[in-house]
């Protein structure tokens, strides 16, 4: 196991009606706050008014930057950023999934800054201070709420890049599954997907013996298997989105990766796609992660996987290794398609047309400490077996 620090200063209010302690969080920090939000799923909901109430009730004056997109824009975090300074606001508080978060995290974290906010995406060295973030979230997925990345897109540079620092954790997250039960199926299914690729990510990594970091992931990829199609047969169920929305949380806050390589490789891949084709994050790293596995599927992985297929999906224990190992990666193909992903990239819109740039531009991460190496030349291959299906 390698060394860490394990330091998450992020204070979370889990369950039903915690958005009370809201106004309280706020006057921690100030008085003045940016409200932000997406596209209007929290005016639908009420959520807003509940929020909106809350802060005439307590005398919280506030501006609001709306319309936030998926896969986040560098525009709505100038955006953002100028109406913090207008304003002169105090804090940040962002209601809403990982794409609302992470737009968020980076206007705390451009407000100070005299500069462009696309140069601390480039260069998060640069971030030297943030303002303070409270994130009311009402999606499982990311696991922003406890994370301090924000992933953010530059359409004009077909770039989507995650960044950090220190101070871009939340201060607090509001964590309320009945928030969640409005989440459409697509979502509830794409999110589930990235909360077991961020397992998945740390889960098969070159560190071997991290056996209580293995023992959570297992755990957390039983949890998803177990509750997201339930919470898809009744979108209302609470235990079943109370399950999925701790596991996000605990998905990618270092419970199962500190002490372990940390070395992604289907997110890599995938923000390359969705910086392309604006596709659902989820859904990329659904099609993708099946035929990374089989790419890099080995001497050297086989036993990873394999336990991967015996822990997580039950395989029969007396199956041989390798086989036991493909049986694995047929499962999780065969549950991303019953959870209703499209699995395929020409289902979602990508052709041939542009495989080849986008593999050199995913080539240019380093894959050096990943679980298998990956050349520009395997990352085509992976691309290419995610145009038609596996079975
Ligand atoms: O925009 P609104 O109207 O709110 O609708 C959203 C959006 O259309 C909707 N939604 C969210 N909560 C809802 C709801 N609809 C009904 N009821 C609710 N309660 O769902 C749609 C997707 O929302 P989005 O925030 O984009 O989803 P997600 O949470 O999956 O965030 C994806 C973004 O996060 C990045 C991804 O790359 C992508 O840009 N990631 C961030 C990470 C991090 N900060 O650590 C790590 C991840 O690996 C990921 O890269
Ligand atoms: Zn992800």
């Amino acid at each position: 196991m390698n060394n860490f620090i394990y330091d998450i200063p992020t204070k979370v209010f889990f369950g039903k009606g915690q958005i009370r302690h809201l106004p309280q969080q706020i006057a921690e920090v100030g008085k003045r706050v940016l409200l932000v939000y997406g596209g209007g799923s929290i005016k639908r909901s009420g959520l807003y008014e509940e929020i909106v109430s809350l802060l005439k009730q307590n005398q919280i004056d506030w501006q609001e930057l709306p319309g936030v997109q998926a896969n986040p824009k560098i525009d709505s975090v100038r955006e953002g950023i100028a109406l913090m300074r207008q304003h002169q606001l105090d804090c940040v508080v962002a209601v809403g999934g990982g794409s609302t978060l992470d737009c968020a995290k980076a206007i705390c974290a451009g407000v100070d800054y005299d500069g462009d906010p696309w140069e601390l995406v480039m260069d998060p060295s640069r971030v030297k201070t943030c303002r303070p973030l409270i994130t009311v979230l009402t999606m499982a997925a990311t696991g922003s709420e406890m994370d301090n990345i924000a992933v953010i897109s530059n359409p004009q540079t077909r770039d989507k890049k995650g960044f950090s620092s220190y101070g871009m954790f939340p201060r607090c997250s509001i964590l309320d599954p009945v928030y969640t039960f409005s989440v459409p199926a697509s979502q509830t299914a794409a999110g589930t997907a990235d909360i077991m690729s961020h397992v998945m990510e740390s889960y098969f990594d070159q560190v071997h013996g991290a056996a209580v970091q293995d023992g959570f992931s297992e755990a957390m990829l039983k949890t998803c298997i177990h509750y997201a199609p339930i919470a898809l047969r009744k979108p209302d169920d609470y235990e079943a989105r109370a399950n999925l929305m701790w596991t996000a949380s605990m998905a990618i806050n270092g419970l199962n990766s500190l002490g372990k390589n940390r070395a992604w490789s289907c997110h890599p891949m995938e923000h390359v796609l969705s910086a392309y084709y604006d596709i659902t994050h989820g859904v990329g790293l659904a099609i993708l992660t099946p035929r990374w596995m089989k790419q890099v599927l080995c001497e050297e992985t086989v036993d990873q996987l394999a336990r991967f297929a015996w822990n997580v999906w039950d395989v029969d224990p007396a199956m041989e290794k390798q086989a036991a190992a493909e049986e694995g990666i047929r499962r999780l193909y065969q549950f991303f398609l019953e959870l209703g992903i499209p699995m395929t990239l020409p289902e979602v819109g990508i052709d041939e047309t542009l495989l080849e740039e986008m593999a050199a531009k995913a080539a240019q991460s380093d894959y050096t400490r990943a679980f298998y190496p990956l050349s520009g030349k395997d990352i085509l291959a992976i691309f290419q077996a995610c145009m038609k299906s596996m079975i």
